[in-house]
């Protein structure tokens, strides 16, 4: 029926040196972002700082879509534009996070289920009319002697794949992220068992619910050493480590994978996926859909402060630059000193 559609969604999100914008987050996290620079969260200052992104010129030559948050695709620019239309106008497409969150999974301390499938099919229904063409749902795993159980695997799989089911049948591209959280002090090998158990898991379950691949794309955790683990991995061995898992799991049919950044730095993330690519080319896309990697430098440079607005522009400018460079594995280093932000 719509399958044509997704399918031509899918892979324009992932088309040649772009990826996705993630400026989707909830209440509480555009909170932490906003203290971390002296802001206080309120509803305008939320809705500036996304015109911010949104405005940016050229972006768009990077950046294919953007993902947000209920309250963010209801908002306007201060011309009066929706946020949707406005990214529409750019060749942007516009897409909305639908999970309301990792939740405490019953009987599995320390462990989380993503809620949010009650009235979701009604919810697409308005979303899509709205303006979005794709969505967003976050499954967490960490990583510890316990966890995650096959408990948490498997029902965190079924959710998504619900979610998968109900976009497709709602005309949107669903992006399945399933995050094995990087916290810990674990190595390279348990974060690549983890994200493969997960991996299998989710496309077990996308396969039995009758998912059309081709109308999807994966957002995955890359395959780090824990945060906290005293030899970590460099790029290299990332990338290798990463694509294994990949191969291993993902379907061809799958058009595009584009990462989280999961508090990698801005650079230590643009370097992954430029390595990746790098040894290219690969049966998927691989691309980006940052949040914090592609956001960071913008919001240091901003501080709420209008005046500001121009140099943190050019900060997330450069940023989606960089980040569409590693796209096609010719980024470099030394293109950051190209830099111009203030
Ligand atoms: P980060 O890139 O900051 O991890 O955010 C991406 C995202 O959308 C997480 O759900």
């Amino acid at each position: 029926m719509a399958s044509n559609e997704l399918h031509d969604t899918a892979t324009a999100l992932v088309a040649e040196g772009k990826g996705i914008l993630a400026a989707d987050e909830s209440d509480g996290t555009i909170k932490k972002r906003f203290d971390s620079i002296d802001v206080e969260s309120t509803e305008d200052n939320r809705r500036a700082y996304r015109e911010l992104l949104f405005t940016t010129e050229g972006a768009e030559n990077y950046v294919s879509g953007v993902i947000l948050f209920d309250e963010t695709i209801r908002q306007s620019a201060s011309d009066g534009t929706p946020f949707p239309k406005l990214l529409a106008s750019k060749g942007v497409i516009p897409g909305i996070k639908v999970d309301i969150g990792a939740k405490p999974l019953a009987l599995a301390e320390g462990e989380t289920i993503t809620e949010g499938l009650d009235g979701l099919r009604t919810r697409l229904e308005e979303y899509r009319e709205l303006g979005a063409r794709f969505a967003k749902w976050r499954a967490t795993y960490s990583i510890s002697d316990h966890t995650p159980s096959e408990y948490c695997v498997w029902t965190n799989a079924h959710a998504l794949a619900r979610y998968a089911a109900l976009c497709q049948e709602a005309g949107l591209v669903p992006i399945v992220e399933p995050e094995v959280l990087m916290d810990g002090d674990h190595d390279l090998h348990s974060s690549s068992r983890t994200t493969g158990r997960v991996l299998q898991a989710v496309y077990t379950e996308l396969h039995d619910q009758r998912i059309d691949l081709r109308g999807t794309l994966l957002k995955p955790n890359m395959v780090l050493s824990g945060y906290g683990a005293t030899n970590r991995a460099s790029i290299d061995e990332v990338a290798e480590a990463t694509l294994d898992c990949l191969y291993r799991h993902v379907p061809a049919a799958v058009p595009g994978i584009a990462f989280l950044s999961g508090g990698q730095s801005d650079e230590d993330a643009t370097a992954h996926l430029n390595a990746m690519n790098a040894h290219g080319p690969h049966p998927w896309q691989l691309s980006f859909s940052y949040g914090r990697a592609l956001q960071a430098p913008a919001l240091k440079a901003w501080r709420g402060l209008p005046e500001n607005v121009e140099a943190a522009q050019r900060a997330y400018y450069h940023r989606a630059k960089m980040n569409g460079a590693a796209r096609t594995g010719m980024y470099a280093p030394e293109l950051e000193r190209e830099a111009v932000p203030a």
